[in-house]
């Protein structure tokens, strides 16, 4: 699974987290057993107890209705202690990927935990995903176990779980009381039903925890994450947020995405902060009471969030303005001057904009104590990370340092929690790796002062809402209705969202564009893709323009979809690393 490059690159985060010099040095120092082993339940929470912090809370969770429920330290020792007696009693190995498709109920937190107790990896999943997407990641990350509520598992899975040959055991938490569907296992009896079992003697450099992301081609990838991680999380979280056991630290990300792992799970635990979890989906008036009542210390939203409390107007955020907000940041896409200063009128913080990405694992570029702050821009790179902006010039990159110079962001391997390889990419080693820098396929300006800016994606990557989606995997969903020839799907400016997916598709003979055909296709594609997924509108074209070579000119549909002058970036034409984007 690991690259050669990436493999080297995991020897360089080695050394780095060994040298006492580094920010690593001390946090694994702080964080690793005597015999060398390390374990993310054991740092996030074990450890607490063990140093007296049993009696503090953990995990406040504020449910869809009104109820609430405090989890101290030792509860979730014991909690996820038992979902790791549960997982070993059904035969799960070190290694092997336990799915969790779960809301933000205290359960998801057991299942987090308990899977690294356990020794497995930890692989959590869009909810909205459709069938197909889920099925796609059961089988790249070939999942033994999953981990699903009695709703969504009846709605996306049951149906179809049968060539899920590698799918052992379906655990279920439940809402209704009738009988246990075929196949499936009760998690809340089996919980109950538990001895808590001890923590398995992971390395550091055991997998963890695998997240799929997608870039322009080919299935979803999944990004495979080490014990060793957590080392970064529990440094951003003390650098970034200032997290330490004073805190009630809140972080709004779905499950599925890695913000949550990384911050909605371990960094505030790590840290030894109360973490709040609130059960529902966005909704301003509900997030103001909770600020305020819950007095939340340390914030992490995204800028769609941010943008949906904005229109909600300034005289409401104002009546909750007495708030105990210490630090407010957001992530996942870029965040506007106005959005920064509008934080600091309506809450009393400005939001600092922090940049990551699934592959990084952890923050590695912010606006943050310490680091300075400049509205607009990500920030900079954190201490012990090395940033460049670069060019490909001849099929080498250079350096393209200054302020107007836009570039590719490359990071030098070797931080903690830089994933270790993509799942089953063996066969293409080093993709996005060079001589030990890693391409993140960001577009991004550096100023004067280290700030750096973003401008765009160097492939067609869509960001929905903070969603990283493939239009290859949209456009290969589309492909199955017999109606459509050929397909391209393109991100379209959206105020609220950023971008939609939008596509454009060609019909085979017999078929007739028209509002009835485009009502089918977009049906058929929120049920099989989720309706976070699928395109919000489809256009009929004659003919999709094509590359000499025949593939899909994304460019120009994007051209035709965001229309005239207001789109949101207008990417400079820059030469690609050979092997790098391979849809050109
Ligand atoms: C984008 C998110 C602009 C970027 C934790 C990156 C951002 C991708 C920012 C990763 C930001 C993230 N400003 N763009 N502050 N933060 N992005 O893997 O394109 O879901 O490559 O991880 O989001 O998305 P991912």
């Amino acid at each position: 699974m690991a690259s050669g490059e990436s493999g080297k690159s995991g020897a360089a985060a080695r050394d780095m987290a060994g040298d006492a010099a580094s920010p690593w040095g001390d946090a694994l120092a702080e964080l690793a057993a005597p015999s060398g082993g390390l374990n993310i339940a054991v740092a996030c929470v074990d450890r607490h107890v063990a140093a007296g912090g049993g009696q503090r809370v953990a995990l406040r969770w504020l449910g869809r209705r009104q109820d609430r429920r405090d989890i101290t330290f030792a509860e979730l020792a014991d909690l996820s202690g038992r979902a790791a007696r549960v997982l070993g009693d059904l035969g799960l190995a070190p290694g092997d990927t336990v799915a969790v498709m779960l809301d933000r109920i205290p359960e998801l937190y057991a299942a987090a935990l308990g899977t690294w107790k356990a020794g497995g990896v930890y692989c959590p999943l869009f909810s909205a995903f459709g069938p197909g997407p889920l099925r796609a990641r059961l089988e790249i990350g070939r999942a033994r176990v999953l981990i699903v509520s009695d709703e969504l598992y009846a709605r996306k899975l049951a149906a179809n779980r049968d060539g899920l040959s590698g799918l052992r055991h379906v655990l279920l938490v439940r809402t209704d009381d009738g009988p246990l569907p075929d196949g499936c296992l009760d998690f809340r009896a089996l919980l109950a039903a538990a001895e808590p079992a001890a923590a398995a003697d992971t390395r550091p450099d055991d997998p963890a925890f695998l997240h799929f992301t997608s870039g322009t081609t080919g299935n979803p990838k999944g990004a495979l994450h080490p014990h060793r991680a957590v080392l970064s999380h529990l440094v951003t979280g003390r650098t970034v947020f200032g997290l330490s056991g004073a805190d009630v630290f809140w972080c709004t990300a779905d499950p599925g995405w890695v913000t949550s792992t990384a911050y909605g799970v371990i960094a505030p635990l790590a840290c030894g902060a109360t973490l709040l979890v609130d059960e529902a989906d966005i909704d301003p008036r509900r997030w103001y009471a909770i600020l305020h009542e819950e007095k939340v210390t340390a914030w992490y939203t995204t800028p769609t969030a941010i943008r949906t409390m904005m229109r909600y107007g300034a005289a409401l955020a104002r009546s909750y303005r007495d708030n105990s907000l210490r630090v407010a940041a957001s992530v996942g896409e870029p965040l506007n001057g106005e959005a920064v200063s509008w934080g600091q009128k309506a809450l009393g913080v400005p939001f600092l904009d922090t940049w990551w990405q699934t592959e990084t694992g952890a923050i590695v570029i912010a606006n943050a104590p310490g680091q300075g702050r400049r509205p607009g821009s990500m920030g900079r790179v954190l201490t012990g990370i090395e940033a460049r902006v670069v060019q490909c010039a001849d099929g080498a990159p250079v350096p393209a340092d200054g302020a107007d110079t836009v570039g590719e962001l490359v990071l030098r391997a070797g931080w903690p929690s830089m994933f270790s390889g993509y799942l089953g990419d063996d066969d293409r080693p080093g993709g996005c790796f060079r001589e030990g820098w890693y391409f993140t396929g960001d577009l991004v300006k550096r100023d004067g002062d280290g700030f750096f800016w973003f401008v765009g994606r160097a492939d067609d990557m869509i960001k929905c809402g903070g969603l990283r989606i493939g239009p290859f995997e949209v456009e290969a969903m589309l492909m199955d209705h017999p109606a459509i020839a050929e397909v391209g799907v393109v991100g379209k400016p959206d105020l609220l969202l950023r971008e939609v997916p939008v596509a454009f598709a060609s019909l085979n003979p017999g078929f007739e564009a028209g509002d009835a055909l485009r009502a089918e296709l977009l049906s058929f594609a929120r049920q099989e893709l989720g309706a976070s997924m699928a395109p919000r509108e489809i256009h009929f074209i004659a003919e999709l323009p094509k590359t000499t070579s025949g593939k899909i000119l994304r460019r120009v549909l994007k051209a035709k979809a965001v229309g005239e002058a207001d789109s949101f970036d207008s990417l400079p034409n820059l030469p690609p690393c050979p092997g790098r984007f391979d849809d050109e």
